[in-house]
């Protein structure tokens, strides 16, 4: 997703803006950018490709100098030279991009900073103008020259146009706003103003409240190594920014009593420390996150989580869940988990399936959005539905300062996980899982069921262990995976609390290895999948043996589906536990996992899927922690 960062104060503003765009390129980007203010003069850097090519160019702006360094230009000019690199070397106000290219090709001239046709203003823009096309063909009618594809020059010609019927910025930008339809958050600069102005809306935008100094970003994990003073910008809001000063107003130019929040996150969290990639990091924080989680959980025998929500469990016929990805898969374990437990019909929805027919929920459903991010489009949008609907909202996410969080205030619980800065979820996803437990149990609380407390909070609590157990066989786990690193095409089986796991194994595997992966509930594969099988096809099976009969059941049939598979002449993996006799001469790899019960084996498994994905995509000498395509936090529907 697009990055947003932006500087004033008095401090050298290109540094802290490259030291910000690093931070968010975990998001996923193509293009960089920033535009930097000082006095009347604009000085615009930016550059295809990865941030070590803007850095290139701004590096040798001294020896091939363009204003708008685009080293192909012949456009030499040695005074200009000398003032933008005294921009460089001076400015304290500016602002900066990363692109995640929705509208134009990923290349230079779509890249952001994006000016007007006289070059007075410098505009970022994160989001999606659905109405650009229109807007554009009315200004190319009344002779407006448009330089690139993208739909952000259509705000930056709007702002031109309203600045010469005589408005100020705020008021240009507040006027071009009001014709605009979609989203964005968006940052501009201007030579004839020394300030910084912001607009919001369903994109997120936060500003860090400095001392003589404010900064902003696409999200806290930017700013929180220079202040933890957190100012989120809300829907069809604008903000004008100097370094002492913050003045907040909505659409109508009515101010806004401006909200500070002191944001938890920690700038350490944003260092890999002694491993390699931030996915290898956020994978041994796994036993940490649930750990917390599980100690804040409980006093005594008795849930101690969800006391804000507005509303009681009792009075919920129905609970729909709404998410993405690997949520939406921890959304699925909650499923299974909730409807054992606690007895509540549960339904799972794709948040942009959700989306896609009216909402059929009422006041007595409950519609749960799961997010990492808290910031999905298609998640945010199902809750909005949902609420439309007079279903009561409610979310589990990483991000107590989002767009989802606010939205479905009081009826927030936040999972521990910490910024997740991997675009691959690994820690985010295993506490969701976890938080799914929780959720049932709190259920049972509420609706008083007979439910045995002790003995499940017994196993809880045994999982942070588990999971540090599984973690530390990390290189025997290695030595049995990177052998698969050259199949083209995978399949994941499992059945019940597990097949939302199989799922997302096979997620991890594509999105970080590229290699096509299915994940497929075990006895549903003979009705079709099977064709696909031969011995290029490897088949992993998550079969963990039960206590009970039912489980038990369940446990034989994933065996005979993966003798099935195997039959096909597939390479034959499972996951199995340490006390599992069954599986040794029925598979041609046995991946072991710790001793725990099948219904609490979810989070278990996971861990050598993750393993599986990371070691076969840094084998490939895949990007691991920003693989192609993808962003952190998909913030257009
Ligand atoms: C997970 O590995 C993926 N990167 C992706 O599927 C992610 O889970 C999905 O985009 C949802 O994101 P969210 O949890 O921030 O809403």
């Amino acid at each position: 997703m697009c990055g947003i960062v932006g500087y004033i104060g008095y401090k050298n503003a290109k540094e802290i803006l490259l030291e910000g765009l690093k931070s968010l390129s975990y998001r996923g980007y193509d293009s960089s950018g920033i535009a930097l203010k000082e006095e009347s003069s604009l000085l615009i850097v930016k550059s295809e490709g990865k941030l070590e090519n803007l850095e290139a160019k701004i590096a040798s702006f001294s020896i091939i100098p363009t204003l708008v360094t685009d080293l192909t230009s012949t456009n030499f000019n040695r005074e200009v030279n000398a003032r933008g690199q005294e921009l460089l070397d001076k400015s304290t106000c500016g602002i900066g991009h990363t692109r995640w290219a929705t509208h134009g090709k990923p290349n230079f001239t779509n890249s952001h900073p994006h000016q007007d046709e006289v070059g007075n203003i410098a505009i970022v823009h994160n989001g999606i103008i659905k109405n650009f096309f229109d807007l554009k063909a009315k200004l190319e009618d009344e002779g407006f020259v448009f330089k690139t594809e993208t739909d952000t020059e259509v705000v930056a010609q709007l702002i031109y146009k309203f600045k010469l019927q005589g408005k100020d910025l705020k008021s240009a930008l507040r006027e071009a706003l009001k014709l605009v339809d979609g989203s964005y958050a968006i940052a501009v600069i201007a030579k004839d103003d020394d300030k910084i102005y912001l607009a919001k809306n369903q994109s997120p935008l936060i500003i860090g409240i400095g001392d003589k100094e404010n900064y902003i970003a696409s999200d806290s994990s930017t700013v929180v190594q220079y202040t933890n003073k957190i100012l989120r910008l809300k829907d069809k809001q604008i903000a004008v920014l100097s370094a002492n000063d913050v003045i907040v107003e909505d659409l109508e130019g009515n101010s806004v009593a401006i909200q500070i929040i002191h944001s938890t996150q920690t700038a350490s969290i944003m260092e890999k420390g002694q491993y390699k990639h931030f996915l290898e990091k956020e994978i041994h924080e796994q036993p940490t996150v649930i750990s917390k989680m599980i100690a804040d959980a409980f006093v005594d025998e008795t849930i101690n989580e969800f006391k804000q929500l507005d509303f009681s469990f009792k009075d919920i016929s129905k609970i729909t869940f709404v998410a993405c990805g690997s949520a939406y898969h921890a959304a699925l374990v909650g499923k299974n988990i909730i409807e054992h437990w606690a007895k509540i019909p549960v339904d799972v929805a794709i948040a942009s399936e959700f989306c896609s027919k009216p909402a059929l929920v009422s006041k007595t459903d409950l519609v749960i959005g799961i997010s990492q991010s808290g910031e999905t489009a298609d998640t945010l949008a199902a809750i909005k539905n949902a609420k439309s609907a007079n279903a009561k909202i409610m979310a589990i996410t990483n991000k107590n300062d989002s767009a989802i969080f606010d939205l479905c205030k009081p009826n927030n619980y936040v999972t521990p996980a910490g910024i997740e800065v991997s675009v691959a979820s690994t820690k985010a996803f295993t506490s969701q899982v976890l938080a799914m437990y929780l959720l049932a149990m709190k259920i049972c609380q509420d609706k008083k069921l007979n439910f045995d407390f002790q003995s499940n909070i017994y196993e809880l609590r045994a999982l942070p262990i588990i999971i540090g157990e599984c973690i530390e066989r990390e290189n025997q786990y290695k030595s049995q995976m990177i052998k698969y690193s050259n199949y083209r095409d995978f399949l994941f089986l499992s059945r019940g609390v597990n097949y939302p796991i199989a799922l997302e194994g096979a997620l991890k595997l594509k999105e970080l290895s590229y290699i096509h992966a299915t994940g497929y509930p075990s006895g549903e594969m003979k009705h079709g999948p099977i064709a696909i099988l031969d011995s290029t096809v490897p088949v992993l099976n998550i079969a963990i043996s039960g206590k009970t009969e039912f489980e038990q059941t369940i446990y034989k049939k994933t065996l005979s589906n993966a003798e099935e598979a195997k039959a096909r002449m597939s390479p034959s993996i499972v996951i199995a536990c340490d006390s599992d006799e069954n599986v040794e001469n029925l598979f041609d790899e046995v991946i072991r996992i710790p001793d725990v019960s099948q219904i609490f084996s979810p989070i278990v498994a996971t861990i050598p899927l993750q393993f599986l994905a990371y070691f076969i995509a840094e084998n490939l000498g895949k990007d691991v922690d920003q693989p192609r395509n993808l962003a952190k936090s998909v913030t257009v529907e």
